[in-house]
């Protein structure tokens, strides 16, 4: 006779064997917005309906709110798709997830779905950086879940981590590349030596940046990801208009090459360093070459934090991409259906706390036409700035002491008196 033995699972081992079809928990699934990001969500689904069904949840997809009905869309079908939005906010959902993009309606109905009692699951960076604080209350007094890992670092699911954690969440810290875009554009002009709007025009050819990239070109997209992962990870507001944010517009080609010669390159970088008051800027910046992020390339991203108890965190992946978005959006739902205390889970995240924006004094990346390196020194050190690293030659280029925007404008304004043509002027950072 044959013996069959059950062994009890590890605990290890449990998340790994699938569960019986029967005892998967259906997820009802309401989605703002059809577009890049919904289809994928709709598309993975199906791709990862094993891997969910192992964790005993059966996502079904109900109705998806778009702008035009008609469209064709690259998806599996969903049963309900409707412009209306009153229609879609009578279905009944255990999570929705947000993938309008914008702020209005996006606000209004995510607030109006968790004011519902309903979880909801964004990737919207603009939404979280605006609105978060609000949302978040709303969520807490009726205990709705809000999630929203994919919204900064899609590929790299870290921002909950940080959020639940008190003490690698004590930042002091952020230095990040957080727009694929940008970074990409900025590697090609570093390595093919073409202008930005060339770098920029291949990168829309081969569809790594929007038909309308504005916000990734001016920073802003940029912005608001610094925004939301100082609230997230760092528990701290500041307020996002007063935010130094520059765009690519400030680079030419000629810096990549000054940037290679002085040891180093330029990236698009966020920065921020937290104390009683955040310094913090958004833009173009020098990074040297043994810095962690100087080797973050192309679409890439990357973001080093320090914590006042674990520093020099760096973690590095892919920023967006439908697919990937879509992937983490599913794990934040996934986790979200699968936690049985939910309220509980919900009151790590912490309201955050106003700290006042100051002005970044970093050291300076500054190349300038027909002056001499002479000239260009004795002018920085008029306004008490050193050059600590410099190359002469037709265009001299030099790396300055820390310095505030308005000492080194003022420099750039006495180059021009001097007789310089076009100046760069960009932040730059050390080593680590
Ligand atoms: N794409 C990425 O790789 C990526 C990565 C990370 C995060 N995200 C974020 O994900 C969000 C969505 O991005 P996406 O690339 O999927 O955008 P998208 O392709 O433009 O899709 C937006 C969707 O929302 C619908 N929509 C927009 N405004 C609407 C309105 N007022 N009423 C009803 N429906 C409306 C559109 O309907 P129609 O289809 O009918 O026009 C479309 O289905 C954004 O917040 C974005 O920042 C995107």
């Amino acid at each position: 006779m044959a013996v069959v033995s059950f062994q009890p699972l590890e605990p290890t081992m449990r998340g790994r064997v699938p569960a019986p079809q029967h005892r998967a928990r259906i997820v009802r699934v309401g989605l703002l917005g059809l577009g890049n990001v919904g289809q994928a969500v709709v598309r993975a689904l199906q791709a990862s309906n094993d891997v969910l069904q192992a964790r005993g949840l059966s996502f079904r997809v109900h109705a998806a709110l778009v702008r035009n009905p008609e469209r064709p869309r690259r998806c599996p079908p969903v049963p309900r798709i409707t412009n209306d939005s009153d229609a879609f906010l009578r279905g009944r959902y255990d999570v929705v997830i947000e993938a309008l993009g914008g702020t209005d309606p996006a606000r209004m109905l995510v607030a109006r779905l968790l004011g519902r009692g309903v979880a909801v699951v964004s990737a919207n960076k603009a939404l979280v950086a605006a609105h978060g604080d609000s949302l978040h209350r709303i969520a807490r007094r009726r205990r709705a879940p809000f999630r929203y890992e994919a919204s900064a670092l899609a590929g790299v699911p870290f921002i909950g981590p940080f959020a639940r954690r008190p003490l690698v969440g004590s930042l002091t810290g952020i230095t990040g590349i957080l727009n694929g875009t940008t970074n990409y554009v900025l590697t090609s002009v570093a390595r093919d030596g073409v202008a930005v709007a060339e770098a920029l025009r291949r990168a829309q050819e081969l569809g790594l940046a929007e038909p309308d990239s504005a916000l990734d070109m001016s920073g802003r997209d940029a912005a608001d990801k610094l925004v939301l992962l100082l609230r997230e990870c760092a528990g701290i507001a500041i307020d996002a208009a007063s935010l130094e944010v520059s765009g690519l517009d400030s680079v030419e080609a000629p810096d990549l090459a000054a940037a290679r010669a002085l040891g180093g390159t330029i990236k698009p970088l966020v920065h921020a360093r937290i104390h009683d008051a955040v310094r913090a800027f958004v833009g173009p910046a020098f990074v040297p070459a043994q810095h962690p992020l100087a080797a973050v390339d192309g679409a890439l991203n990357g973001v080093c934090l320090d914590s006042r108890f674990i520093p020099g965190l760096f973690l590095s992946g892919p920023g967006a991409g439908p697919d990937i978005t879509a992937a983490t959006i599913l794990d934040d739902a996934a986790e979200i259906a699968g936690e049985r205390d939910l309220a509980e889970r919900e009151t790590w995240r912490t309201p955050s706390a106003m700290l006042p924006l100051r002005p970044a004094d970093t050291p300076w990346f500054v190349r300038v036409a027909s002056l001499n390196l002479k000239q260009v020194i004795s002018i920085l050190c008029d306004v008490g700035i050193a050059a600590t690293r410099s190359i002469a030659g037709q265009e001299p280029c030099v790396l300055t002491s820390p310095a505030d925007r308005a000492r080194i404008d003022l420099a750039v304004a006495k180059f021009g008196a001097a007789g310089a043509g076009a100046t760069s002027a960009l932040r730059a950072i050390g080593d680590s």
